[in-house]
């Protein structure tokens, strides 16, 4: 007998803007697999018994974004070490009836990075601009590489503190007002704040301070080259752009439930960009 096929989703609340649905379409489609990939909207209120019905629903696991990533980490009863050290949950699968969750985001930042500069994890020091749950996923991602020092900065010094306090060892938090002192000794910046992303403000720093080798980063991907990346490149310093992030954490999540590790190629990177109208 033909074995069923099997089906994934990515569940938020909006979820209509997840690309979610055109990358994993793109793998199995590729791979020549059965499974299936959806969108589906769940208001907070209705996430619990969503979770409670998956096994009813056929499904295998799924992927969870905004607003639900906390929530899911609480509801599932088994946990791997990335989701438990960043505190949130962006992939769930189902283990003999069991909820388990990961968090995939870290490897995807890692990933991307690996992918587009090779060595990246040779910096010793990186600068994090921000304290929400990307920021948690980056500096888990720094620890886990090996970082001698990663600095969290952020507008609300308490949120950063907060952090520091959550990862301890090489972190250390800073206000937005040290950034432009902690420039000449940083080899590696990130952004994971939202400035910079279309309909937000700018991320308005200069990079001026920053060594020649310096690498920088940005999670931000609409639009796919914000004005960081701009001026970084302006520099001539090496950049890598967040797009790369989304597509990376997904090969994690992909490989989870359908047993084929995918490939970031051009060709996807291509048609999520004119999805996003770049
Ligand atoms: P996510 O979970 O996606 O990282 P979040 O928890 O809302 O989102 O975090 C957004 C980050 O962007 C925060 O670090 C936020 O700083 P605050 O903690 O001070 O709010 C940062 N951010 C958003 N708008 C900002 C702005 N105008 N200036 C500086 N930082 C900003």
């Amino acid at each position: 007998m033909a074995e069923a096929p099997i089906k994934a989703f990515v569940c938020g609340h909006p979820i209509k803007h997840s690309r979610s649905p055109l990358i994993h379409g793109y793998w199995l489609e590729k791979h020549g697999l059965q499974g299936s990939y959806e969108a589906v909207d769940i208001a907070p209120v209705d996430f619990p018994s969503f979770l409670r019905s998956l096994e009813e629903l056929g499904y295998a696991g799924g992927n969870v974004t905004l607003p639900h990533k906390e929530a899911a980490f609480r509801h599932a009863e088994k946990l791997d070490g990335a989701a438990e050290r960043i505190g949130a949950v962006n992939t769930l699968w189902l283990e003999g009836g069991h909820l388990c969750g990961s968090n995939t985001d870290a490897y995807g930042f890692a990933a991307n990075l690996d992918q587009q500069l090779p060595g990246w994890d040779s910096a010793r020091t990186a600068m994090v601009l921000g304290a929400g749950g990307a920021a948690r996923a980056v500096v888990h991602a720094l620890q886990e590489r090996g970082f001698d020092e990663v600095r969290i900065v952020n507008r609300t010094q308490a949120r950063a503190r907060d952090l520091q306090m959550r990862f301890g060892g090489s972190t250390s938090s800073h206000g937005w007002d040290e950034i432009e002192k902690l420039l000449p000794s940083t080899d590696l910046l990130v952004n994971t704040t939202s400035l910079g992303m279309a309909g937000s403000a700018l991320l308005d720093i200069s990079l001026d301070g920053l060594p020649d080798h310096a690498i920088v980063s940005d999670i931000v991907y609409v639009p796919l080259k914000t004005r960081l990346l701009k001026d970084a490149e302006a520099r001539n310093l090496r950049t890598a752009e967040g797009l790369g992030m989304l597509l990376h954490q997904a090969v994690a999540a992909f490989e989870r439930w359908f047993e084929v590790k995918p490939e970031v190629t051009d060709e996807l990177r291509q048609r999520i960009v004119h999805d996003l109208g770049g």
